[in-house]
C-alpha cells in the first residue's frame, strides 16, 4: 500500500503530502485494498475447511472498516456491548459473532442472547450460571463454548500473553471439563464449541502447533464423555512484521493448525492485528526540531494519546518521511507533546534530516492504534481517513474541542 514516487510517499494512488496539507494532523490513514488483501489472505488459507473469520473488533473499531469486512462475509469476536452494537450496525451477521471476556455484564449478555450471536466464549463457571439464568428469563437458549487456557507460553510480550495458567483468561482443561458436564444439565444452555486464545503478536509457529495438539486431545476426551462440539475457535494472535520479526505466513499457520485439529468441525479464527495493523499509518507533523547537547528531538504533533503502543509496550513502529530527502542520515528521538517521559515513538532512530513542518508516517498503526487512543492531556482524538477507489474519504472526523 506504501510507495515512493519522485520521493513522495503514496498510499495506494494518493500522495500523502497533498492530503496532509489539507488535513489537520495527526490523522490515521487506511487502505481499503490492503484490508481486503489481508482478509483474502487469511480466508483463502483456510478455504479447505468450513471456517469463519471472526475479526477481533478491538483491534480497530471504525465502523467503516467493519462494513468492508462485513461485506466480505467476515464475522466478529467481541468483548463488550459497545462492540456488539458496532458489529450489528456494520451489518455483521450475528450468527458469526463470538463473545469473549472475563467480565460480561448482565446487559451485555442479554443483548447478545437477543441478537442471536453464534456463541459466548465462557471464561468462568459463575458466568455459565449467569448466562443460563438470563437465557431462562428471556425464554431462549444460549449457545456457549468454554475458553480453555492451555498453559502455553506464546513467547510474546508479557502484557499480551493470555494462555498461561496464571493469566486471568479462560479455564484450565479440568475446570472446563467440569463446566461442560454442568452445562449439559442446564436447560437454557446449548454446548456449541470450544475456544482458546494464547496471546497476541505471536511469531513462533510451535506455540500454535502445541495449542492445536492440546485442543485436539482434549476434544477427544470431551467426545468420550458424550460432549459433542460443532465449533473449534482457535482465537487470534497471528503476528505481523513491525521491524525484523520473522512472521508466520497465513498458509503455514493454517496448515500447522489444521494438521492436528480433528476434521468435521467448523474452525473459527479471531485475527485482529493481522487484518488491520498494516492497513493503517499515522500521519504526523514535525512541530519543532529540538537539538540539545545530548539529543536531537523531533517533536511531533501525535502523542501517546493517539498511539499508545510504544509507550506501554515499548513497541517498535517504523517511521518514514512523507517526503524523502536524500543525504546523510541523523539519529533522532521522535517524541510527542504529552507530559510523560514515555511519550516517545522512537529513540535514536536513523532518519533523513527533518525540519519544521515535515510530515512523518508511523507505520503498522492500524491495529490497537485509534482503538486505544484517549483524550489524555485534553487532546482531541485524530481523524481517520481511508483511501478507496483512488480517492480518499474521511471516515471519522477529528474530535472537536
Ligand atoms: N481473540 C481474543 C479473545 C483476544 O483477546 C484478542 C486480543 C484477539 C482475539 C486478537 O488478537 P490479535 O490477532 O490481534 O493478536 N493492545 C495489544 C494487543 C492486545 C490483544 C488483546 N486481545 C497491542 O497493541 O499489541
Amino acid at each position: 500500500m506504501l510507495s515512493y514516487k519522485n520521493n513522495q510517499l503514496f498510499v495506494d494512488s494518493v500522495p500523502v503530502s497533498i492530503l496532509a496539507n489539507k488535513t489537520d494532523t495527526p490523522f490515521y490513514l487506511y487502505s481499503k485494498n490492503k484490508l481486503s488483501e489481508k482478509y483474502n489472505e487469511i480466508n483463502n488459507a483456510f478455504s479447505k475447511v468450513n471456517h469463519i473469520i471472526c475479526y477481533a473488533t478491538k483491534a480497530n473499531e471504525n465502523v467503516y472498516l467493519l462494513k468492508i469486512l462485513a461485506k466480505k462475509g467476515c464475522g466478529c469476536d467481541i468483548v463488550s456491548i459497545g462492540e456488539l452494537n458496532l458489529a450489528l450496525k456494520a451489518g455483521i451477521n450475528p450468527k458469526k459473532i463470538v463473545f469473549a471476556g472475563v467480565g460480561k455484564r448482565d446487559d451485555e449478555i442479554k443483548l447478545a442472547i437477543k441478537s442471536g450471536i453464534l456463541m459466548f466464549n465462557i471464561e468462568s463457571i459463575p458466568e455459565l450460571y449467569r448466562i443460563d439464568k438470563i437465557a431462562k428469563a428471556l425464554n431462549k437458549i444460549a449457545r456457549i463454548a468454554f475458553r480453555v487456557n492451555p498453559d502455553i507460553d506464546a513467547k510474546t510480550h508479557p502484557h499480551i500473553t493470555t494462555g498461561l495458567s496464571h493469566n486471568k483468561f479462560g479455564l484450565c482443561f479440568d475446570e472446563a471439563f467440569d463446566g461442560y458436564i454442568l452445562a449439559k444439565s442446564l436447560k437454557n444452555i446449548e454446548i456449541a464449541g470450544i475456544h482458546t486464545h494464547i496471546g497476541s503478536q505471536i511469531t513462533d509457529i510451535d506455540s500454535f502447533i502445541l495449542a492445536s495438539k492440546k485442543m485436539s486431545s482434549y476434544i477427544s476426551k470431551l467426545k468420550s464423555a458424550g460432549i459433542k462440539l460443532k465449533y473449534i475457535d482457535m482465537g487470534g494472535g497471528l503476528g505481523i512484521k513491525y521491524k525484523d520479526e520473522k512472521v508466520i505466513n497465513p498458509v503455514d499457520y493454517a496448515d500447522a493448525i489444521l494438521k492436528y485439529l480433528p476434521g468435521n468441525y467448523t474452525i473459527i479464527l479471531e485475527p485482529g492485528r493481522f487484518l488491520v495493523a498494516e492497513t493503517g499509518v499515522l500521519i504526523t507533523k514535525v512541530i519543532y526540531v529540538k537539538k540539545t547537547a545530548k539529543k536531537n528531538f523531533l517533536v511531533v504533533d501525535a502523542g501517546m494519546n493517539d498511539l499508545v503502543r510504544p509507550a506501554i509496550y515499548g513497541a517498535y513502529h517504523e517511521i518514514i518521511p512523507v517526503k524523502w530527502k536524500n543525504g546523510k542520515k541523523h539519529n533522532w528521538d521522535v517524541v510527542g507533546p504529552i507530559c510523560e517521559s514515555s511519550d516517545v515513538f522512537a529513540k535514536d532512530r536513523s532518519m533523513p534530516l527533518a525540519s519544521e513542518g515535515d510530515y512523518l508516517a508511523i507505520l503498522c498503526a492500524g491495529a490497537y492504534g485509534y482503538s486505544m487512543s484517549s483524550n489524555y492531556n485534553m487532546r482531541p482524538r485524530p481523524a481517520e481517513i481511508i483511501v478507496e477507489d483512488n480517492k480518499y474519504k474521511v471516515i471519522r472526523d477529528k474530535e472537536k474541542l
